[in-house]
């Protein structure tokens, strides 16, 4: 992890970006000194309906939690990405889309944009769709699913992306949760030129969802569906007979756009909720000042849309700041490992937001094929997700950017709606591995143990001490879970559950998770979720879940497994257990290693000892601490000795 160099602005950099180190510094000093004029002047970003009077009402107190901005303004969040740029872009490019097979694309200009997702707006609203209805999506990565989220924001309905990697069974926890009524999925996705049944998946989800008595299907393959009459619609049969005109929903700011679900500590997933005028002023500004995004310029963000990544920086960060965005249905290394950086070539990309997990692969694969394609376009490298390891960040930095391009590893999660670490191009010098500074607005703070504010450099629990309009405003359905899950660690503080080192030039390192939540190639996970479809199966009376070290996945599942009385443990068993969790969670969930345990390390109260198993996991024997809290220490030797002959 040992990295020292660093690199400073290039004069060139300085000078053409929206912001240099002096511009940075007094922006950001007057966003936190005044945080009402700050905010109150990038509201104007957007165009309000009724605009607003009010900035920020904020309070972090436990008892008296509640965040609101811009609260008295209206607007609707489609037509801030689509209708306000007719005058001016109806002719360029908004979406470009790469399909998986590198012969295939589509463009979508913003005329052509405002049209379809206009008809899909009148096809929900044909369906029944009411302003504040749940819209559970399930797609692949198709321009569709642009469409269908933006006809929600145009209308009022809150949609619910669920990513199309997870599980019918996964799908159907976060349909009830919401109770939503109608599901847009597609007959089946393609990737890495294999196909994955989407319908049928739907199919099964909907099965322990009665409520869902309307499904809108995308024709992507033409591949065979089951249907059910009279619930199942064809996309294109409702859109050949719809209207293109559809006048947007006058929506207040606090409104709720859409709701993502997330992993914590606990078994459940989250529905974060994120509102409309805070969200969309926050990831406007951010997408603007992050990529130093210039008009005109080729954007693409090689997230999902799935995750929170691909709703603020494929869709509506992009768009509302009239980008072209490119949405890539593959993979990294399909058809092989140039892949990225030939559709970088292809359409003349500018700026490009990757995960470091993408890179690792791609660096496994050697420098070759990245030095067969030209790159010349590359302006801008971002990264996402996850810690980035120094020799993934020299190598995207080095091979892929040639020393040029400045890359951005930036911080942040579901629930902030935007970057919030983050270098700005033009202002601050890198650090591989190195979020450095804060965006505008942010005031991060490092809490030690006990509750205080370390000062300097140091490291400690990762806060956040004030509001800023892109945060979540609450979990759906929960009211009470927003206040136990961020607020009641730190009286006053947000606390992200992530740890973080501050060096001595206030540069931020993100160190990753401190609770529960593993990273797995970017994908968040709850240990606690694997835990709970572990022991759904009959086999097994117990199970503890940690993250270890990975050199691809940068954490990869470890699963500690107790058997019931009687079962033998087998390969078999093994591979079983592997494929049950697949099923329950989906693929992303797929554990790496599942360690027979005879018993698990716990205290006399009855806790299992987690900090202990991971310690197993990563093969850190020596520095086990302090066992002797153990009911039965012996446990842990049992551990080991099994973890050894693995
Ligand atoms: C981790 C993804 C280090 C972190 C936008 C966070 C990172 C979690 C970085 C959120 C980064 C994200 N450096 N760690 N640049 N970006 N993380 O909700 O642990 O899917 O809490 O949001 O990913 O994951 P989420």
């Amino acid at each position: 992890m040992s990295e020292h160099r660093v690199f400073p602005v290039p004069a060139t950099w300085a000078a053409k970006a929206w912001a240099d180190s002096a511009r940075y510094e007094a922006m950001y000093r007057r966003s936190v000194e005044d945080p009402e004029g700050f905010w109150g002047e990038q509201g104007k970003r957007l165009d309000w309906i009724k605009p607003y009077t009010h900035v920020k009402d904020v309070s972090f107190a436990s008892q008296d939690l509640h965040i609101r901005w811009f609260y008295d303004g209206t607007l609707n969040a489609c037509s801030n990405c689509l209708d306000r740029h007719l005058a001016t872009r109806r002719d360029q490019r908004a979406i470009i889309w790469e399909g998986d097979d590198p012969s295939v694309e589509r463009t979508l200009t913003y005329g052509e944009l405002h049209i379809e997702v206009c008809k899909f707006a009148n096809v929900l609203k044909t369906l029944g769709v009411k302003r504040g209805d749940r819209v559970t999506i399930y797609m692949p990565m198709i321009p569709e699913i642009a469409v269908a989220m933006l006809a929600c924001a145009r209308i009022g309905a809150i949609h619910s992306v669920v990513f199309g990697g997870f599980s019918p069974e996964a799908l159907a926890n976060r349909i009830q949760d919401c109770d939503s009524g109608i599901l847009i999925t597609a007959d089946e996705g393609v990737r890495g030129g294999r196909t994955i049944p989407l319908k049928a998946s739907a199919d099964k989800a909907m099965e322990k969802c009665p409520k869902v008595d309307r499904c809108v299907v995308v024709k992507r393959t033409g591949g065979k569906v089951d249907w059910r009459d009279g619930r199942d619609h064809w996309y294109e049969d409702l859109m050949s007979r719809s209207s293109t005109e559809c006048a947007p929903e006058e929506m207040n700011a606090e409104d709720p756009l859409y709701i993502l679900y997330t992993s914590g500590s606990t078994g459940k997933p989250k529905g974060v909720v994120h509102t409309t005028g805070g969200y969309l002023t926050y990831v406007t500004l951010t997408h603007q000042y992050v990529f130093d995004y210039h008009d005109g310029d080729i954007y693409w963000c090689t997230a999902d849309v799935g995750w929170v990544t691909g709703h603020s920086y494929i869709i509506y960060g992009p768009l509302a700041n009239g980008a072209t965005t490119v949405m890539f249905e593959g993979m990294p290394n399909y058809p092989d490992s140039s892949r990225y950086w030939q559709v970088c070539d292809k359409h003349q990309v500018r700026i490009i937001y990757t995960a470091p997990t993408a890179i690792r692969a791609l660096m496994r694969d050697g420098d070759a094929p990245v030095k067969k394609t030209s790159r010349q376009s590359l302006r801008l490298l971002g990264t996402v997700g996850e810690p980035i390891n120094p020799a993934a960040w020299l190598w995207y930095y080095e091979v892929v950017g040639e020393q040029r391009c400045p890359v951005v590893d930036t911080w942040w999660q579901t629930e902030t709606g935007g970057i919030m670490i983050a270098p700005l191009p033009g202002a601050m010098t890198l650090k591989p591995g190195a979020a450095t500074r804060p965006f505008f607005g942010i005031r991060p703070a490092l809490v030690d143990e006990d509750g205080h504010v370390i000062e300097g450099a140091g490291a400690g629990s990762l806060c956040m001490l004030d509001s800023w309009p892109g945060q979540m405003r609450y979990v759906y359905g929960d009211p009470d879970r927003m206040r136990q899950t961020y607020f009641d660690q730190f009286e006053g503080k947000y606390y992200t559950g992530d740890g973080c080192y501050r060096d001595a030039d206030g540069d931020y390192w993100i160190t990753g998770r401190i609770d529960d939540v593993i990273n797995v190639s970017g994908h968040r996970l709850g240990t606690a979720e694997v835990e709970s479809a572990l022991v759904l199966h009959p086999n097994v009376a117990e199970a503890a879940v940690v993250g270890y070290p990975h050199t691809l996945k940068g954490q990869g599942i470890y699963a500690y497994v107790t058997l019931k009385v009687g079962i033998k443990p087998s390969d078999a068993l093994r591979q079983e257990l592997t494929e049950f969790v697949r099923k329950e969670i989906g693929p992303i969930a797929n554990p790496d290693v599942i360690q027979w345990a005879p018993s698990l390390p716990k205290t006399r109260s009855g806790k299992i000892m987690r900090r202990i198993l991971r310690k197993i996991a990563a093969g850190d024997y020596e520095n086990l601490g302090d066992v002797s809290t153990l009911a039965d220490p012996r446990v842990v030797e049992d551990l080991v000795n099994e973890r050894k002959a693995l």
